[in-house]
């Protein structure tokens, strides 16, 4: 497209978490060079000062701006918020991005088990405290990634044991994160109906990232190692559908929500991610959890 026909997105502040690297770095090289001032999160600043020099040096814009990020402690989220906030009067694009997928049982700060903590739980906690500032700013977008790997968690969320204390394996415990990210954006997207604010879970395809090769995945990551060059597509053709929903004005797009997307189109998701009972009771246990956690004594006290 030449790049007048772009939708032109100046004046619009965008977050992209975990945009250090892969899908995140290609979405928000794409959101900076349509113009938009572009929140880049990062969890480790060395990593996220290098990303913001690619993304100024790729597009030469000057108003893309690093956020300190770790979605596994709630004070670090808590911190971006309240920076974000303060900082910047508006939120059109929240882009819920960074994940992680691993073969051994961690977790996060407040004792989630990591996946679950990370890829659900921080973003849900995160989306809570911008949703005033996402629906002042409408119209309004959230796009949050989740994977074709939801379909895995064929059972659904796994209520007794949420937290995969009894028994972990990683790719079930990756499987029902992800199905999480579908279940809380089409939740979302039913809460703020008729707000202005669309909310749509992407796909981005199976992309050459360093998604689950920095070790996460151990022996596992061989599939990524041997057949990763073969079929997966880059980390650009990833970030094609999480930009479309940022910025599309296409009516198709803009006036979507509570979808599933993939490779630029809207798809049903699993029978489990489109059923809006399973949706609310995450909710209901997300806010549960997020309360309980924040009114227990953090690892300072608690020594
Ligand atoms: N790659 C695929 O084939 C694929 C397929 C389906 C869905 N997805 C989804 O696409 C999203 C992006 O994946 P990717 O392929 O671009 O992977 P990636 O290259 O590994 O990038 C993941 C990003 O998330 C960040 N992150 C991890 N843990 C974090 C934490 N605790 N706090 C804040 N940020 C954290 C990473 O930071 P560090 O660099 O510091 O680790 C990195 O910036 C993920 O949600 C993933 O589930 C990917």
């Amino acid at each position: 497209m030449p790049r007048s026909a772009r939708p032109d997105l100046t004046g619009q502040v965008v977050i992209v978490t975990g945009a250090n690297a892969g899908i995140g770095l290609e979405t928000a090289v794409g959101l900076a060079a349509k113009g938009a001032t572009v929140v880049m999160t990062a969890r480790t600043r060395a990593k996220g000062e290098a990303a913001l020099a690619e993304v100024q040096r790729r597009t030469g814009s000057r108003a893309v701006v690093l956020g300190d990020l770790d979605l596994s402690a709630f004070a670090s989220i808590r911190a971006f918020a309240a920076w974000f906030l303060e900082r910047f009067d508006r939120l059109d694009v929240l882009v819920a991005n960074a994940g992680l997928v691993l073969d051994t049982r961690r977790e996060t700060a407040e004792g989630f088990e990591e996946m679950f903590g990370v890829n659900h739980l921080g973003h849900f906690l995160l989306t809570s405290l911008l949703q005033e500032r996402l629906v002042a700013s409408a119209p309004s977008r959230v796009a949050v990634l989740t994977s074709v790997a939801h379909r895995f968690a064929v059972g659904g969320l796994s209520r007794a044991d949420l937290q995969s204390t009894r028994a972990f394996n990683g790719i079930a415990a990756y499987a029902q994160s992800k199905l999480a990210n579908a279940l809380f954006a089409a939740e979302l997207a039913r809460r703020l109906a008729g707000t202005g604010v669309t909310v749509n879970a992407v796909h981005p395809g199976a992309i050459r990232s360093r998604f689950g090769r920095d070790g996460d995945l151990g022996v596992n990551a061989w599939f990524l190692t041997v057949f990763g060059p073969i079929v997966m597509r880059s980390p650009k053709a990833g970030a094609r559908t999480p930009l479309k929903l940022a910025s599309s004005t296409a009516t198709s797009v803009a006036g979507s929500t509570g979808g599933y997307w993939s490779h630029g189109r809207r798809w049903p998701a699993s029978r489990r991610a489109r059923d809006p009972e399973e949706a609310r009771w995450l909710w209901a246990e997300s806010e549960r959890l997020v309360a309980a956690a924040s009114a227990a004594p953090g690892p300072e006290e608690r020594r």
